[in-house]
């Protein structure tokens, strides 16, 4: 297949581009860089540098008539959203609308989109959460997201079926530790540099932390199936922010006990997603047990040779 995979200078794009070249698929990367890194680039895949809310999107994607467009490229960051709404609105709806416009323009109708599931149900009521949970979002990033998946259903109309990949926490190799955004890649580098690591709040928040390649085979296998409507895709399992810490210890061998500040605004206490419609549906497990993910992460780290 002729894919697009928008983000794809990323954490979990440049992870799905290999992928998806690895099986055989063509691909064309967008991204305007923002965040993404040249080096991230896949050597065997083309590349466009271009914001996704560029018109000119339209006229690159004639030339390159993909058959699916996995759409990853956006503003990631929860407390940015919350500083600047209007810059998250703008590159995660405009961004789409964009995108989507000119999916219709070319014909392609499969688009896969990454949203999420924690941002979008907001305070959950269920444990884990179905997709049928009510939509919640607390922050403008999970307005954006729940946002996209709505443009997404109206699409339908315009001949695009399209699937919203709602990703727990997502962790792994090449996630950006500088940012707010990340838990495992910021501690990651903290304490291979024997910093002092801050936990927000008192650390008995829960997340879902999915490893990065589980979430790429999801997206491979919403491409095979052509699935199309929400699918969370997460472990099941909850964790707490103080158990990841020790989990990241051992595996760090760190010793510093974490420092613990303010709550951040726009985040959830508890998040955990149940994939069981993935599995039904497409076959989908989570391969990777959290701990063995970690070490796998923090030995990626460790081999950086600037942190
Ligand atoms: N990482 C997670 O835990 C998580 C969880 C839920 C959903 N998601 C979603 O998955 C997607 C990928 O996240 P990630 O963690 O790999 O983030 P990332 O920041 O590493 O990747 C996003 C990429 O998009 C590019 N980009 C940003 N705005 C753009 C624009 N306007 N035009 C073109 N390119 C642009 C950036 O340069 C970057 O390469 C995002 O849509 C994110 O919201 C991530």
């Amino acid at each position: 297949m002729k894919c697009v995979v928008t983000g794809g200078a990323g954490f979990i794009g440049s992870h799905l581009v290999e992928r998806l070249l690895l099986e055989g698929h063509e691909v064309l990367i967008i991204d305007n860089l923002s965040h993404g890194k040249k080096a991230n680039l896949a050597k065997a895949a083309k590349f466009i540098r271009m914001d996704v809310r560029d018109r000119g999107l339209v006229g690159k994607l004639r030339k390159y008539r993909p058959q699916a467009i996995f759409h990853l490229a956006a503003q990631i960051s929860v407390r940015e959203s919350v500083d600047n709404p209007v810059a998250d609105a703008d590159a995660n709806i405009l961004g789409l609308i964009n995108l989507l416009e000119s999916a219709v323009e070319v014909g392609c109708p499969r688009v896969y989109f990454a949203s999420s599931g924690g941002a979008a149900y907001g305070e959950q009521e269920q444990f884990p959460a179905a997709e049928e949970h009510p939509i919640r979002p607390v922050s403008p990033y999970g307005i954006s997201k729940a946002a996209g998946e709505m443009y997404l259903d109206y699409y339908r109309s315009r001949g695009i079926f399209a699937a919203s990949m709602r990703l727990a926490n997502v962790y792994g190799p090449r996630q950006d530790p500088h940012g707010e955004a990340g838990v495992v890649a910021i501690f990651a580098r903290q304490m291979l540099k024997g910093q002092q690591t801050m936990i927000n709040g008192h650390g008995k928040q829960t997340r879902d932390f999915v490893y990065v390649d589980d979430v790429v085979q999801a997206f491979l296998l919403a491409m095979i199936k052509s699935l199309t409507g929400p699918y969370n895709v997460g472990t099941g399992v909850e964790t707490e922010v103080n158990t990841l810490h020790t989990l990241m210890m051992q595996a760090a061998g760190a010793t510093l006990p974490p420092n613990y500040g303010p709550t951040k605004e726009g985040e959830q206490l508890r998040s955990c997603l149940s994939a069981g419609k993935l599995t039904t549906d497409a076959e989908w497990e989570p391969s990777v047990r959290l701990e063995e993910g970690l070490t796998e992460t923090v030995e990626w780290f460790r081999q950086q040779k600037k942190l």
